[in-house]
């Protein structure tokens, strides 16, 4: 190994003292390499990490001016890169500030908030419902309001889903007379009955008081002569009718017995005083769009839609709404879907 000169310690002192801004010859000096030692042995021998100066001193001139360029080369390419991290909202690498996750920390927290451009953000995480004010003090029926039934045991009633003439729910309660058409008798499921009283008060407090229950809780029994009723009304109205075609056109309205929602006592067909029938007049009432806006915070949804017959069955029907519970009635009529496809029950 060669011998390597002694460093003046008096030169290097000085230099370190008086000059700290970066020249020429510091950067030569950053950048020296040990000497070139083809035969090293020793696996332990230390390399000097500094070049001699006369090394240096007999260091070409250009060799230096290309180290120079190098030296500029990479800080303008890394001032580049900052610049460039700065635009494009990169933050620059910074390990230093950030501890590392633990083991079982959730990191999705650290993931930023789902996005639109995440087409299945929207379906894992539903929106946060905007805070609804009741316009009536309904904390008497919080309880029936917030019933909340498993899928699973969600009624369905229709033309493939029926029921026997021995079926009736468990428990029935009488309306109030104050919010049944002329104080006629109607019954509901009790919890649908709770429901709908707080819905009536409530659209009361907001103007709505020609608003009443014509019909909820139906027998099998009387169900039968209801749909035997409105076949002879059709035939009566049209004699060439055949029997056969009457029932056809009374099934687009009338449910067999078995197979009509108010032998479960959980619907309600609402009315004014001043319709003469119940038809789709009611849909001209105040009553209507109010139902449309808030039905649903009491837990019933408009059952027979408009444009979703061939999914019911049924024609539209502005006036009969059934009780689900608020947070499928709610998520029922924000998805505008019937009940059949909620259930994925299609007919
Ligand atoms: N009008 C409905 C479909 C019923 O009879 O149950
Ligand atoms: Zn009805």
């Amino acid at each position: 190994m060669k011998e390597q000169p002694r460093r003046n310690a008096d030169t290097d002192k000085k230099k370190t003292d008086i000059d700290l801004t970066v020249s020429d010859t510091d950067a030569d000096d950053f950048f020296d390499l040990p000497p070139y030692e083809p035969h090293v042995s020793s696996p332990h021998k230390v390399s000097p990490t500094k070049a001699p100066p006369a090394a240096k001193a007999n260091r070409p001139a250009w060799s230096r001016h290309l180290l120079t360029l190098g030296v500029a080369c990479i800080v303008t390419a890394a001032v580049v890169w900052i610049a460039h991290a700065a635009a494009t909202n990169v933050p620059p690498v910074d390990d230093s500030e950030q501890p590392p996750a633990q083991s079982g920390e959730n990191i999705d927290q650290q993931q930023p908030p789902a996005s639109e451009n995440d087409p299945d953000s929207s379906m894992q995480t539903p929106p946060p419902r905007p805070a609804y004010t009741y316009a009536c003090d309904v904390s008497a029926f919080m309880s029936a309001i917030e019933y909340a039934p498993e899928k699973d045991d969600i009624l369905l009633l229709n033309k493939t889903h029926s029921k026997g003439a021995g079926y009736a729910p468990s428990s029935l309660s009488e309306l109030a007379p104050s919010y049944t058409l002329y104080g006629k008798e109607v019954l509901l499921e009790s919890t649908a009955a709770a429901a709908l009283e707080a819905m009536l008060l409530c659209m009361r407090a907001d103007g709505i008081t020609d608003t009443y229950a014509t019909s909820g809780y139906r027998s099998y029994t009387y169900q039968s002569q209801l749909f035997a009723l409105y076949v002879e009304r059709e035939m009566n109205s049209d004699p060439t009718l055949s029997r056969e075609r009457a029932t056809e056109i009374v099934e687009t309205y009338s449910s067999r017995p078995g197979q009509s929602e108010h032998q479960s006592g959980l619907c309600v067909d609402l009315m004014t005083t001043t319709m003469g029938n119940l038809d789709e007049s009611f849909e001209n009432t105040a009553a209507f769009p109010w139902l449309q806006e808030n039905a649903g915070q009491f837990g019933f949804i408009l059952r027979y839609p408009k444009g979703m017959e061939n999914i019911t069955g049924y024609t539209y029907e502005p006036w009969h709404y059934r009780f689900v519970g608020r947070a499928a009635a709610l998520e029922i009529s924000a998805a505008g879907i019937t009940l059949e496809e909620y259930l994925g029950q299609m007919q």
